[in-house]
């Protein structure tokens, strides 16, 4: 029996902004304390998913410098559901990436979440939605939100997600400046003592209301604009370009900036490309459609 005549599903993943992201403390396992906003994008990968009546896992991708084994946040992905729902079959897996790397937008994760929602359907595996968030949580902090999409508040590592009301943004570009940001020195260049958790800016202000700059923030910032100052300046190119909100995305280096219109949108993308970044337009994603087109918890 060929593949082809098995059955097969293709689903877009997703990248990942930060429209808001606190670090409020380290912790004794050498992660910090976050209260982050996610929301999904319409910047996404394209994976395409096989089912194989063996227990192989394969996975294909279009970009030779990705790794195509255990290394790879897909393959650990399928595996760990497979071990999980005790699911004999296997899949052939082929992923068309469009989300840069070490760029703040989640990629890999959204990759990884996307695997555990298409896989489950595509085995019919039964697993509980607790097992499906804990091997989530085990590949990355920032796997579990991608189980949901839409706007969501995470907590914890970031890995303890609660569902937000949406945040529509109809106009959107990201930017990358075309450096790539390792995340595990950004944390630790903050030096933060061990410390107990301050009350959060977020919590009194979001969903958004008055001054949408005082609101969306990130703390991430001040390292990374200071060991890449390029990524500073994109941020200041957004704001002249008439972005309403800029900020970095995750630990950079993609900067976001929100736009009052598409006019608006198409004028500062031609005058951010100039400077030879690479820029995207695109719009948020909702939870609905995150669940229509993905799949849902
Ligand atoms: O979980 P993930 O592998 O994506 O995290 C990458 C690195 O980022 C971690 O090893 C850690 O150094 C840092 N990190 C952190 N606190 C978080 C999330 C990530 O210190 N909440």
């Amino acid at each position: 029996m060929t593949h082809e005549s098995l059955p097969t599903v293709s689903v877009p993943a997703f990248a990942k902004i930060n429209l808001s992201l606190e670090v409020v403390g380290r912790r004794p396992d050498g992660y910090h304390e976050l209260r982050t906003v996610f929301q999904t994008v319409s910047l996404a990968d394209t994976l395409h998913f096989s089912r194989l009546e063996t227990s192989d896992i394969r996975l294909e991708c279009d970009r030779p410098e990705l790794a195509t084994d255990e290394r790879n946040l897909v393959v650990r992905a399928a595996r760990a559901l497979q071990a999980a729902a005790g699911v004999t079959r296997g899949a052939a897996i082929r992923l068309e990436k469009r989300i840069p790397m070490e760029a703040g937008l989640g990629g890999g994760s959204s990759d990884a979440g996307a695997t555990l929602l298409a896989l489950r359907r595509l085995w019919n595996a039964t697993v509980p939605d607790e097992t499906l968030l804990g091997i989530a949580a085990s590949l990355g902090a920032d796997v579990p939100f991608f189980l949901y999409g839409g706007t969501a508040l995470g907590t914890g590592r970031g890995d303890i997600i609660e569902p937000l009301p949406d945040v529509e943004v109809p106009v959107l570009l990201l930017v990358n400046p075309k450096v790539a940001v390792p995340t595990a020195p950004v944390f630790r260049s903050l030096n933060m003592p061990l410390t107990s958790p301050e009350p959060s800016r977020i919590f009194i202000a979001f969903p958004p209301e008055g001054d949408a700059r005082t609101v969306f923030v990130n703390d991430l910032e001040v390292p990374v604009f200071r060991d890449f100052p390029v990524v500073g300046r994109v941020r200041e190119t957004l704001v002249e370009a008439g972005a309403t909100v800029a900020r970095m995305s995750g630990s950079g280096s993609t900067v976001f900036g929100f736009f009052e219109n598409a006019a608006a949108g198409a004028t500062a993308e031609n005058a951010l490309a100039e400077h030879g970044w690479r820029v995207w337009s695109c719009r948020s994603v909702s939870r609905a459609e995150y669940a229509e087109r993905v799949g849902r918890l």
